[in-house]
């Protein structure tokens, strides 16, 4: 979050400047949302030059949970409300612990319920009637225990009982120490919510505020509110639609114990993916080895080499787009063996020969029949990024190629932020650095308007 100044009085440019200032300010100065939120206007918060209204006239009732994410709930009531959405909260009592019923509310224009048993609350607007009176509950963050509450069907506060006394949907955003998201029994609450028609959002991998690295981090609020529309039908535009998703490396043994990688993280194959499921697309990932998690709501199949990654998409068609974001080996050994290749001490190598592997990407954009209607591929280079993804493309016969640097020190391989130019019939189109999400989130728009124009 960065806060717009009209003068030099106040700059916060981080959310842990802002939960800082919040905290601070809450205490000393500030005694009503009102006067938070003329703070907020004045460091320019509420700027509205580019509000997009998708979210006009939607409501939306955000449980806030008691994890170091709650802050970033704050940001996300901003980015609701900024959509033109209503943002109405409850605040657990573990989420008081973290973010302030102050700031909520600032954030929000409204007042923040905490206590189930507050009368004022209750004759005000009682809890069954706030629960209905939303379009959607965002439960963000939403811890472990949280999520097992409403697993079980627990109401012994106003977020539990405002949650099972609903008939509207439920979102929630997991966060938490990756132990405890993998913990079997937060895997089991998790699976009898999705059964009970609960979407879930995340949790992402990255390092952890414990200090743990691993699936357990916050989606971040951008992506959070990309969800929200999608989920409240503004969005699917994809719906009735197939996808195939390539992604991450690919791994060619040269014997039982070694083999030939890349340093393919997947990450945005897998954001790509994820986007596609949310506008409504029935999405195939096919995926190399990574350490991701299976992104929500998309069938994935698991491979290992270049021939096995061909033969799943093959097996995925038809489809109406295919996205080839993995990093396929273009060789692989052609003495691969059963036997461990070993030093026998005279000094000699072993000879290593190499054979090329299917294109997959060529081949799809070959398929006669079977070739998906918009087939998309990807470019990684280090020098003259936009004259090779041009070649490429015509190499390859795909309609796309997004192109990317990926020398060293751009951080792009491995990263969490790209850089990247759309190459198209006799155009390339530069987008801005952004998140490997956001990327993924604005090239699925760009399917859909391809797909539906
Ligand atoms: O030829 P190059 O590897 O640079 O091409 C990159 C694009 O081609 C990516 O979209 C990648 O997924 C795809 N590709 C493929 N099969 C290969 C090699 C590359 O699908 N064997």
């Amino acid at each position: 979050m960065r806060g717009r100044r009209r003068d030099d009085t106040c700059v916060f440019g981080s959310h842990t400047d802002f939960s800082a200032l919040s905290t601070h300010c809450s205490r000393k100065y500030l005694y009503s949302p009102q006067r938070w939120r003329e703070l907020l206007d004045f460091c320019g918060f509420f700027d509205v030059e580019g509000v997009d209204h998708v979210l006009d006239g939607k409501r939306i009732l955000l449980i806030i949970g008691g994890g170091i994410a709650a802050y970033k709930s704050l940001e996300l009531a901003r980015l609701i409300r900024r959509r033109g959405g209503e943002v109405r909260a409850i605040l657990t009592k573990a989420g008081q612990e973290f973010v302030t019923p102050l700031s909520v509310g600032g954030l929000t224009h409204d007042k923040v319920y905490t206590d189930l048993f507050d009368l004022t609350a209750e004759a005000d607007m009682g809890h069954i009637q706030l629960s209905r009176d939303a379009d959607l509950l965002v439960v963000c963050p939403a811890t472990a225990d949280l999520m097992a509450k409403i697993a079980h069907g627990r109401a012994d506060d106003m977020a539990s009982t405002a949650l099972l006394a609903t008939d509207k949907p439920v979102m929630i955003v997991p966060a938490m120490n990756v132990r405890m998201w993998e913990h079997a029994a937060t895997q089991r609450n998790l699976t009898q919510l999705i059964a009970d028609g609960v979407s879930v959002v995340g949790p992402t991998e990255g390092s952890m505020a414990c200090g743990e690295f691993g699936p357990g981090r916050l989606v971040e609020p951008e992506d959070i509110v990309d969800a929200i529309e999608a989920k409240l039908g503004g969005a699917q535009l994809l719906a009735g639609r197939k996808a195939i998703v390539t992604a991450g490396p690919t791994h060619e043994p040269i014997d039982p114990v070694r083999y030939i990688a890349n340093r393919s993280s997947g990450k945005q194959g897998y954001a790509i993916a994820e986007a596609l499921a949310r506008l409504g697309a029935e999405t195939h990932l096919v995926s190399g080895p990574t350490a991701l998690a299976d992104p929500f709501g998309v069938q994935v199949t698991r491979v290992e080499t270049a021939r096995e990654m061909l033969a799943a998409t093959e097996a995925a068609l038809p489809a109406d787009v295919a996205v080839c974001a993995a990093a396929v080996a273009d060789w692989r050994a052609d003495t691969s063996t059963n036997s461990k290749l070993k030093k026998d001490g005279s000094g000699q190598v072993p000879p290593l020969s190499l054979v090329e592997n299917p294109d997959i990407l060529a081949t799809l954009s070959a398929a006669g029949a079977q070739r998906p209607q918009l087939v998309i591929g990807f470019a990684a280079e280090t020098d003259d990024v936009i004259e090779q993804a041009t070649a490429k493309r015509a190499r390859k016969g795909c309609d796309w190629i997004v192109a990317n640097d990926v020398s060293p020190g751009t951080g792009i391989m491995g990263g969490d932020d790209n850089t990247v130019h759309i190459i198209t019939e006799g155009a390339a189109e530069h987008w801005d650095p952004m998140p490997k999400a956001q990327v993924a989130t604005k090239l699925a728009a760009r399917v859909a308007q391809a797909l539906t124009s």
